[in-house]
């Protein structure tokens, strides 16, 4: 099989109808996905992606009614984050119903269900009968990748197709969510701030992320978002040498060689950072680098969620 790129939707439709798996667009990252209740088409994206089953799958939604049938019950303070923020990068983990398929959920009891904003992805949705299950286009515990080109290049030969949906707009996958004694918990920092979901909330939602957590957190293994290239924290101590990469911020400091350096965002502005991340990330990790720094962002706003990728993306190297 050779994996195409087109901004074909019926093509990617039928394929998805036979079955098969594909890549598509999302607002956060690009998805692997694959009908949502069939449980073949399920099984061929973690055989794909080399994913453990025991690590569950986000349902992927027109909007909250299509999803209604799947979804027991829905909190009053989720549906508040819904109405403010969807379609758009936040994931609900809410009790399930009988008709959600056991491998989307590993046999946990709530379901993760997600309404992207994406267009392209959203006229696909909508030529569906069926949820779209799709976890971030990568190979396990590798870098998610941000465009149709980068989805190629990691599954090149697994699936016929991506849907070329151009750049993910904001970069980084999705907030997940979910209720516990009757409050808004965060399970995994994500494209919507900690920030934003407190002022729509009145009250600042726990954080339950660490990777020692429980090993039943979304998505918390502590090795991810890596690159093969050796990944370090750029400290001041650390000087320019040959043949190492560093990802800056903003600013590039004096003394380091352009051609080595890469500035996240002109501006400084986070959202700018973001949406270069893991680009900027899967295009210097190609570049031969013995070694590569990356600036830490503070830990305000988006800067948690860049600091949540990094620590893990480091950790392996650490
Ligand atoms: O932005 C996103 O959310 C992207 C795009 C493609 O939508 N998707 C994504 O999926 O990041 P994935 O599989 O790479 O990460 C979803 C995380 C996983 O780590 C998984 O463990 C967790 O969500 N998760 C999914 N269903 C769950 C469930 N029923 N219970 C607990 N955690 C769940
Ligand atoms: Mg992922």
């Amino acid at each position: 099989m050779t994996t195409g790129i087109t901004q074909d939707i019926s093509k990617v439709a039928t394929a998805l109808q036979q079955g098969l798996a594909v890549g598509i667009p999302t607002e956060t990252v690009y998805g692997l996905a694959a009908n949502g209740l069939n449980e073949d088409a399920i099984a061929s994206i973690f055989s794909i992606k080399g994913r453990p089953t025991s690590n569950p799958l986000i349902l992927h939604f027109f909007s909250l009614l299509q999803a209604q049938p799947f979804v027991e019950a829905f909190h009053e303070d989720l549906l508040l984050l819904e109405k403010n923020f969807c379609p758009g990068p936040i994931t609900f983990l809410v009790p399930k119903t009988g008709l959600v398929p056991e491998l989307i959920t590993a046999g946990l009891p709530r379901v993760a269900v997600r309404f992207p904003s994406h267009p392209v992805l959203r006229d696909l949705l909508a030529s569906l009968e069926f949820p779209l299950a799709a976890p971030s286009a990568n190979r396990y515990g590798a870098v998610s990748p941000t465009d149709a080109h980068q989805v190629q290049q990691q599954l090149d030969g697994e699936i016929p197709w991506v849907l070329d949906g151009g750049l993910c707009s904001y970069g980084l996958e999705s907030t997940i969510v979910g209720m516990e004694e009757d409050k808004v918990v965060i399970y995994r920092h994500g494209s919507i701030p900690l920030d934003e979901l407190s002022v729509v909330l009145g009250y600042i939602p726990a954080i339950k992320n660490q990777a020692n957590a429980s090993p039943l957190a979304p998505g918390m293994v502590k090795y991810h978002y890596a690159p093969n290239t050796p990944l370090k924290y750029f400290e001041n101590s650390v000087q320019a040498k040959e043949r190492v990469g560093y990802l800056f911020i903003q600013h590039i400091p004096e003394g380091f060689p352009p051609m080595q350096c890469l500035a996240l965002s002109q501006e400084g502005d986070l959202r700018e950072v973001a949406r270069n991340l893991y680009r900027s990330l899967i295009e210097m990790d190609a570049q031969g680098f013995d070694e590569l720094y990356i600036e830490k962002p503070l830990p305000e706003g988006l800067g948690l969620t860049l600091l949540d990728r990094l620590n893990r993306a480091t950790a392996k190297f650490g």
